[in-house]
């Protein structure tokens, strides 16, 4: 059966094409329209330039999604759609274009939570993991650890309690020059830097928690910045990117660990944006092997919000019957039902 994913939560308007046979999900086409140009000038997101430019890629988008997988909309057994969380004008025009063409096309429709969709990237791998398993999520807007024992049903066990790593990260990139979003020019320009060269707080909170918190390291940085700037001393740049990232890996990792030997579990899943970042992925994996953890993380160019990861979480939803009605609606906040 194919499953039309549609993805439009934050900055990118997104259609792609799953196959799912004989219980493997497969990417027959993933187009993805990113906004990231028009919301650089700004130095982040403006939810209301997104809504509109969402409008004007959703059709383009959906119709070469179907145009590259070579089928038409009578041949689409489900449409899934973003409907939460996120930006509530760039979710709801998601959704009204969800719901209208499986309505018009008799189709049924499926929503699905934007969290359970970057997890679900990794279903989309050749050697795919099977649940349960831990799932770290690291994107934009969230940092979570969840217990997963099937591909729909998570159970949060730690998170940030304010800002996500991604936020974190860009925020930083921001304050140092680096053009929007700062996470990936961060990652590379860590890579080249000293980092033990600034002493930054941790983000892990105390040991009875698998919770973090980024504020506090994020104004040790800032505060950091600011202290070079009055004494006219240039920031070193490399340094604090390193600095900044061996802070913000190591606090994630000691509660991936901590969560790892609470709940047993023997795979790791790392998925969101911020899985891109290749000082975390070789962390994580090295923790993986000294604990005897199966490390899974989704391919690259999945990380980011796309509709293949919409498609695969909104087969497992219609695999449990889980359908939408036309009275949908689209959520800011994350909803407990899903
Ligand atoms: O998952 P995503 O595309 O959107 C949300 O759902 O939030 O994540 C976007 C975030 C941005 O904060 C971006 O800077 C970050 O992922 N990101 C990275 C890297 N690549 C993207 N952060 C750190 N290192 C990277 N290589
Ligand atoms: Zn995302």
């Amino acid at each position: 059966m194919y499953i039309l994913g549609m993805e439009s939560s934050c900055d990118e308007t997104s259609a792609a094409v799953v196959c799912a046979e004989n219980g493997r999900l497969e990417i027959v086409s993933n187009i993805v329209a990113s906004q990231i140009e028009t919301h650089r000038l700004y130095g982040g997101v403006v939810p209301e330039i997104a809504s509109r430019a969402h409008i004007e890629a959703i059709t383009g988008v959906t119709t070469e999604a179907l145009s590259q997988a070579g089928i038409t909309l009578p041949e689409v057994s489900a449409v899934a759609v973003t409907a939460f969380p996120g930006l509530i004008g760039a979710l709801l025009v998601g959704v009204n274009f969800a719901k209208s063409l499986a309505y018009a096309n008799s189709i049924p429709l499926v929503a699905v939570n934007h969290i359970k969709a970057h997890v679900a990237a990794v279903y989309l791998r050749e050697d795919a993991p099977e649940a349960p398993f831990l799932a770290l999520v690291v994107s934009g807007g969230h940092t979570s650890l969840f217990d997963v024992t099937a591909p729909t049903d998570f159970r949060e066990i730690g998170a940030t309690r304010d800002d996500a790593a991604g936020e974190a990260f860009d925020k930083i990139g921001r304050v140092i020059g680096l053009p929007y979003p700062g996470g990936a020019a961060l990652d590379r320009l860590a890579a080249t830097g000293d980092k033990h060269a600034i002493k930054l707080p941790s983000p892990a909170l105390g040991a009875d928690t698998l919770d973090l918190s980024f504020s506090g390291l994020k104004t040790a940085a800032l505060n950091y910045i600011n202290h070079c700037n009055q004494q006219n001393i240039p920031v070193p740049r490399a340094d604090l990117a390193a600095s900044f990232t061996e802070a913000v890996v190591g606090g994630i990792a000691k509660k991936v660990e901590a969560a790892l030997l609470k709940t047993g579990r023997k795979t790791l899943v790392m998925a969101g944006g911020v899985a891109a970042n290749s000082h975390l992925r070789a962390r994580l994996g090295a923790l993986c092997k000294r604990l005897g953890v199966t490390f899974a993380v989704p391919p690259l160019s999945l990380c980011g919000d796309n509709g293949a990861m919409v498609a695969a979480a909104g087969f497992f939803e219609y695999q449990n019957g889980n359908f939408a009605t036309p009275a949908l609606n689209a959520s800011a906040q994350d909803l407990p039902a899903l």
